[in-house]
């Protein structure tokens, strides 16, 4: 078997609806992919129409689910609200809000206007904000239960990151937002959790954290001790099990898919891995001497 391949049962996700912002390419456009073929109706959304459109198309094609394009810019409360009521009157319910939709770019923090900080900020925690309101509100007030909010954020979330700080700040915030509410909505039968995903490339991440030679110059494999990226099924599967019934007990968690590569940023001596096999014999001799020498 391999990492690649679909995880969960054919009708793992029979009878869910779902709201994936952000869901007209890259990974969104992956994990909706997904949903559809384990027999979730899904509606993708985000501020391009044509994108959206051609993309519920082909996944309809792929799948033969039904796929409902929405235009919403997520930094509008309105507009979100106006998705919500589109999706009620297409559905009847909606049992799962996926937060996906994102914005950044990297920039030295002090290049950056104020409206440029506010952009991502919007996007990011307060689109997410918006949706969670929204959703939240609704959920409580037709007593819908056994729904779930499901976050991506990423690993500098917690570890912070320069050269994208509002996306960082943001991200946090998100973070916070996911376990708070994780205890907070419970008694209505919300379920909060994130995934903190590592480097999978994307044409929306990639062009706007490593444009042009950035690519071939800072290989984010090398950054990963399992020495790859990675591949969008795997956050897809990691995705449906977290939308699915079959995470009922998991609450308030993140999950991070990132093949090791926060910790090895983190681990004070990883660096040693630098050392060749062979000087291994010669440093332990070196640091055994050091108890003679006493
Ligand atoms: C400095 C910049 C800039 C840049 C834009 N701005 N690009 N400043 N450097 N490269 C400034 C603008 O001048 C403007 O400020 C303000 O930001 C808003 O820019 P607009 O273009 O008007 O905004 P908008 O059209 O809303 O577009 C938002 C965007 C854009 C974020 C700037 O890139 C976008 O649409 N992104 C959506 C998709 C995306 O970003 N995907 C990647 C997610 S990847 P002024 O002051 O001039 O008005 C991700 C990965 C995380 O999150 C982890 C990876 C491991
Ligand atoms: P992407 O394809 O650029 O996805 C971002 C999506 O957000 C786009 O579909 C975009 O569509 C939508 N969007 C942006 N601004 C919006 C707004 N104001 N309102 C509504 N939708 C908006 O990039 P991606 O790599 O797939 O990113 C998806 C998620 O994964 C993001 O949350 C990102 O932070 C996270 N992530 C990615 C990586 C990675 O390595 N790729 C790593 C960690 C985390 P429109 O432009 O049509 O609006």
């Amino acid at each position: 078997m391999k990492h690649t391949e679909k995880m969960l049962r054919d009708d793992a996700l029979k009878g869910k609806t779902i709201v994936v912002t952000g869901g007209g390419s890259g990974l969104g456009k992956a994990m909706s992919r997904y949903f559809l073929e384990l027999g979730a109706k899904v509606t993708i959304t985000s501020r391009n129409f044509d994108k959206l459109k051609n993309t519920a198309k082909e996944l309809e094609a792929e799948t033969g689910g039904i796929c409902l394009p929405i235009q919403c810019d997520v930094r509008h409360y309105d507009q979100v609200e106006q998705v919500l009521a589109e999706v009620l009157k297409s559905f009847g319910e909606v049992d799962v809000l996926l937060n996906n939709a994102a914005g950044n770019f990297i920039s030295p923090t002090e290049r950056l206007s104020a409206n440029a900080f506010d952009t991502i900020i919007d996007i990011v925690l307060k689109g997410t904000k918006n949706c969670t309101l929204a959703f939240g509100k609704h959920w409580i007030k037709s007593k819908q239960e056994n729904t779930k909010v499901l976050n991506i954020v990423t690993t500098y979330a917690w570890t912070g990151s320069g050269y994208v700080v509002p996306s960082a700040a943001a991200k946090a915030g998100v973070l916070a937002m996911t376990r708070s509410l994780a205890v907070e909505w419970a008694k209505y039968g919300m379920q909060f959790n994130a995934i903190a995903p590592g480097p999978f490339p994307t044409k929306g991440a990639w062009d706007r954290l490593l444009p042009g030679d950035l690519k071939e110059k800072f290989d984010m494999s090398k950054k990963v001790p399992l020495n790859r990226v990675g591949e969008h099924q795997e956050l897809a599967n990691l995705a449906a099990y977290l939308v699915s019934d079959f995470s009922s007990y998991i609450n308030g968690e993140v999950i991070t898919i990132d093949g090791g590569e926060w910790l090895k940023g983190a681990g004070e001596f990883n660096l040693l891995e630098d050392i060749p096999q062979e000087m291994w014999d010669q440093l332990e001799a070196m640091i055994r001497a050091t108890k003679k020498n006493k």
